[in-house]
């Protein structure tokens, strides 16, 4: 069935109102659009837990630190239409940029500590654009329940701080990566690799899950991220960016996994930047 889309606050308030009068509960599942089957699985849990479910699709420029990825950016509304009328969603609201920052617009979010490392070293003023776009959905919507993918570990990190921090009502669901069958986590980026990069891509998964398997074993991080970058350098990785265990809520560093930890990577193939990230399995002293 054709899922409507609205480009139009008032709009999508006015369906919010008759949503939450009927006593319904709500879901958002904010997206750049691209979708993938990541992005469906996303839709997938919210369908399930919640009663309507709005898809939004904005290709947010405020989170884009580079003009010329911002116009590379993937932009396939109708297509991504089509993905989501075999799900049961109930709106595709696809706002244009005055609905989001209509002239005058002044306010940025900005989470600190959490958006400070990692992404934040290398995109600089990417996570205020996220903090502050999601801000908006979040309110816009009126969603009680968010969905994210935990392929953007850091992100989802960010967006539960600003969420709580901020006092507004939803609750913030990680979902797991969705990978393609080689292992590549998937990501709208892919689109912009070679056959031979996405192989080549491929190999990033594995070393990640050794370094994990090794990390229980005992071994010291340091000297297995040594290794590991060389692995990655020998697949046609160029520019590892960071290759770093981290603990899971506040994202500082960790030699050993002595709390929830998560290894995380950027890295450049073929002049397309990837990331990815795993859970670490916690060792007991
Ligand atoms: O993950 C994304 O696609 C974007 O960062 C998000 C959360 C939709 C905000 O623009």
């Amino acid at each position: 069935m054709t899922v409507p889309i609205l480009r139009n606050l008032n709009e999508l308030r006015a369906k919010h109102a008759s949503w939450v009068r009927a006593g319904e509960s709500v879901a958002v599942v904010p997206t750049m659009g691209a979708l993938h089957a990541g992005h469906l699985s996303l839709v997938e849990a919210a369908c399930i837990d919640c009663d309507r479910v709005v898809v939004t699709i904005f290709v947010n420029p405020r989170q884009f630190n580079n003009a010329a990825d911002l116009a590379n950016y993937p932009r396939t509304e109708h297509q991504d239409a089509e993905k989501l009328a075999g799900l049961d969603v109930d709106v595709i609201y696809v706002p244009d940029g005055s609905q989001i920052y209509p002239d005058g617009y002044a306010t940025n979010v900005s989470v600190s500590g959490v958006s400070d490392v990692l992404e934040g070293e290398f995109r600089a003023g990417h996570f205020d654009g996220v903090a502050t776009v999601v801000a908006k959905l979040f309110l816009q919507t009126g969603a009680h329940r968010a969905y994210f993918g935990q392929k953007d570990f850091q992100q989802l990190m960010v967006v539960k701080r600003m969420a709580r921090d901020l006092d507004i009502p939803i609750e913030v669901i990680g979902c797991p990566t969705v990978r393609e069958p080689s292992g590549l986590a998937m990501s709208s980026r892919n689109l912009r690799l070679s056959a031979e990069g996405l192989d080549r891509a491929a190999g990033l998964y594995p070393v990640m899950q050794q370094v994990a398997a090794r990390l229980a074993g005992g071994e010291g991080f340091g000297p297995l991220a040594d290794e590991a970058r060389s692995k990655l350098e020998a697949l046609g990785f160029a520019d590892i960016e960071y290759f770093d265990l981290r603990c899971e809520d506040r994202l500082q560093l960790l030699q050993t996994p002595t709390r929830p930890g998560r290894l995380l990577v950027a890295a450049w193939m073929d002049g397309i930047r990837l990331i990815d990230n795993i859970e670490v399995p916690v060792l007991n002293d």
